[in-house]
């Protein structure tokens, strides 16, 4: 059987700085392809995590595996790779350069993902071939500045970059929250599409659980953490 994408056992995790919040995650597994939707009120947990599943942040107790490899037992640097090479990650606020073009913007992560990088011929017309996929025309994509694009736009170019180079992990928080409905209908359709074609697993959070319908599987974060009222 191949490796989960994500597993995590007996994770327990405080923010520095003692802010009070814990976030408790017994058990947690994405199977490799899988879509999933974990969805939670706000300040629940769910930013914290995809910060613990990217090795951004490291459990206090517990293990995280993503594709078999255990990222507390990586140094800093190898975390970074490990993290570059195999995870896509859209933000909320998409974090584009504002400055630099959007063609520009979706290239960057391969700079720090020579495993990416390395699957490619022409990055730059993959890039271009990615952002057509999802509905950015050419011109748009090298001419304009990232800062210059409708949120809807530089949410596609968000996806871009998360999608390119093929990592087998799609990490996203929040990504349709800046979006009207029908441009957040049309984003998933267009995320959903792409990771399907490439086998990708998606690992998406929320706060709108109304998204769980167009997931094959949705979690309460509540769930997951054990901290859901028993049922009787
Ligand atoms: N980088 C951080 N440093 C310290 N505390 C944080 C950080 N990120 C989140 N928190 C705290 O962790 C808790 C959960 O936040 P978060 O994971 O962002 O929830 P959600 O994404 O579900 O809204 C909150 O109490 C928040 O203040
Ligand atoms: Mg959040």
């Amino acid at each position: 059987m191949p490796d989960a994408a994500v597993h995590m056992r007996g994770v327990s995790f405080t923010w520095p700085g003692g802010t009070g919040f814990r976030l408790d995650i017994p058990e947690l597994t994405v199977k490799s392809g899988e879509k999933l939707l974990v969805s939670g009120k706000s300040g629940a947990g769910k930013s914290t995590l995809l910060n613990l599943v990217c090795g951004i942040a490291v459990p206090d107790q517990g293990t995280v595996r993503v594709d078999g490899t255990e990222l507390s037992g990586l140094k800093g640097p190898d975390r970074d790779r490990l993290r570059a090479n195999r995870i896509g990650l859209i933000f909320q606020m998409f974090n584009l350069l504002p400055y630099a073009s959007p063609l520009d913007n979706i290239l960057l992560p391969l700079a720090f993902a020579p495993a990416r990088r390395e699957r490619l011929k022409n990055p730059r017309r993959e890039a271009l071939r990615i952002a057509a996929a999802l509905g950015l025309p050419e011109n748009l994509m090298v001419q304009a500045r990232a800062a210059e694009l409708s949120i809807g736009q530089q949410q596609r170019v968000a996806a871009s970059r998360a999608l390119i180079g093929n990592p087998s992990l799609i990490v996203a928080d929040e990504p349709t929250s800046a979006l009207d409905e029908e441009s957040q209908r049309v984003f998933l359709d267009l995320l959903m599409e792409q990771t399907e074609a490439a086998g990708t697993t998606l690992l998406m959070v929320s706060h709108d659980s109304r998204l769980s319908s167009r997931f094959r599987r949705a979690l309460d974060l509540a769930s997951i953490t054990g901290k859901q009222e028993m049922e009787t």
